[in-house]
């Protein structure tokens, strides 16, 4: 399958993450496009406020950067995010990357394909705070309308892959060989989960009855989805 990989940050060799992510990118991709961004050098802006994405995302200050990370995702049959704990979270960089999607959430101006998209949420911790940061991504992939969402994370009691524990390195890669097969079986005619469809649909609602925001209304009409129109 295709996949768009964003790595939190520009760590390679020594990254636990990165070194997971490859692992994982062997088996998903059987031979096909895998195309990569490293957070910050790929998009190395914060999000201004300007608002200028929620009446269109080509005005944002940063769409040259974010151009063909956009592109590539809208391609991709799976997203891969990387992400180290940082403080609990999500390194700031991938956050600011992630400010930048806020008009493509289900309650501005979702885009129609990631409803048939798979995304893979990877993340390392020395010892604590995968779950916190899983959740960072999760609600964006939620939001966003990302079809299946699958998570990993692992804490590796370590500041680089080559200080993991040889015995812990054998335990990730049956772990990864293990939700491999899982991803690999479901990858056929991807539709999104109940929990996807029921915000949809209560975002749909929401658009219908209040019309808070006309860009937002406009985007939902001219999908159709106001009517008999669904994004799957
Ligand atoms: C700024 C910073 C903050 C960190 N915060 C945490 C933390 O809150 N909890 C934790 O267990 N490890 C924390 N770590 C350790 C990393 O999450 C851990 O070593 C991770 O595996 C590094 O991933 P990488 O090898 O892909 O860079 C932190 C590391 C850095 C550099």
């Amino acid at each position: 399958m295709k996949i768009t990989v964003i790595y939190a940050t520009q760590r390679k060799l020594k990254s636990s993450t990165y070194n997971i992510a490859q692992r994982f990118i062997r088996q998903l991709s059987d031979g096909d496009i895998v195309t990569e961004f490293f957070l910050p050098k790929d998009m190395p802006n914060f999000c201004i406020g300007c608002w200028n994405c929620f009446t269109d995302f080509k005005k944002c200050p940063d769409y040259p950067y974010l151009e063909p990370i956009v592109e590539s995702i809208l391609g991709a049959d799976m997203l891969i995010f990387t992400a180290p704990v940082y403080v609990y979270h999500v390194p700031g960089q991938l956050k600011a990357f992630l400010d930048h999607f806020g008009y493509q959430w289900m309650a501005h101006q979702p885009r129609k394909e990631m409803f048939g998209k798979q995304a893979l949420l990877i993340s390392t911790a020395a010892g604590a705070g995968t779950k916190s940061t899983l959740k960072d991504l999760k609600d964006s992939m939620t939001f966003w309308g990302i079809a299946r969402i699958y998570t990993f994370g692992r804490n590796v009691y370590a500041s680089d892959w080559d200080t993991v524990d040889d015995k812990k390195k054998l335990k990730l890669q049956r772990e990864i060989d293990k939700l491999s097969v899982k991803i690999k079986a479901g990858s056929e005619n991807i539709k999104p989960s109940l929990k996807i469809k029921v915000l949809f649909y209560a975002m749909r609602f929401m658009h219908k009855k209040f019309r808070f925001n006309p860009s937002d209304v406009r985007h939902w009409e001219e999908q159709g989805w106001l009517e008999k129109e669904r994004p799957w």
